[in-house]
């Protein structure tokens, strides 16, 4: 069985992937990683974020395991990867590699942006996350241990930014897939979300 979350930047996507994940044995790829990934090697050569040809190069050097998390969740590098990943080119670059792990027995859980969509739109399991902009705000300052009101802000200011890029690019924009459920987390902590997303998953495998 695959499952697809996808949502905007801080929506608890990765959270909630890995949370199934667990539950149900399954592999879990964060494909915002893959992107983070191109986006820190181009930064880290000091080549421009936008040369498609020099992007794609990099995709081959880029393990589906083993992604550095924690190394790969700054803020700069979110910002590059939000870049990096209005390129079709790119894009159509790690289109196989996702899909190949999304046929990995017994299944898997992907979360990102367009997994639903582009990546796997034949997944038993779709969830579409939402959280207002500034719920999204206040856990992700939260993370980064940003208390002050100016460190919100500019979180806030971060997320909008990146919910504009990522949903207005002309290729597979961050959008709900037709067949999507729909779920809000503002007003729902961890716990609370992965119980409703569990529900839900345990409806589309019924079904299935
Ligand atoms: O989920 P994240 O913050 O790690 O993602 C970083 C960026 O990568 C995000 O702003 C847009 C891009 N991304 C994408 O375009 N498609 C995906 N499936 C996952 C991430």
């Amino acid at each position: 069985m695959i499952i697809a979350i996808d949502g905007p930047a801080a929506s608890g996507k990765g959270t909630l992937g890995r949370r199934l994940a667990e539950h149900y044995g399954y592999h879990h790829l964060d494909t915002g990683l893959l992107y983070r990934a191109v986006a820190a090697a181009l930064l880290e050569a000091g080549d421009p974020l936008d040369d498609e040809a020099v992007a794609v190069g990099m995709t081959s050097r880029i393990p589906l395991d083993g992604l550095d998390a924690p190394a790969l969740s700054t803020h700069a590098i979110g910002e590059a990867a939000s870049r990096v990943a209005v390129m079709p080119g790119l894009r159509a670059a790690l289109v196989d590699r996702q899909r190949a792990f999304a046929a990995r027995e017994p299944g898997a859980v992907l979360d990102g942006r367009d997994v639903g969509t582009v990546i796997c739109p034949d997944a038993a399991a779709k969830i579409f996350l939402v959280a207002s902009p500034e719920a999204r705000a206040r856990r992700r300052a939260a993370q980064l241990g940003l208390h002050s009101q100016e460190g919100y802000r500019k979180v806030l200011e971060d997320i909008l930014r990146r919910d504009e890029r990522d949903t207005n690019r002309a290729v597979a924009p961050l959008r709900p897939a037709a067949d999507a459920h729909l779920l809000d987390t503002t007003d729902l902590d961890i716990e609370a979300a992965f119980r409703a997303a569990l529900s839900i998953v345990e409806r589309a495998g019924e079904r299935s």
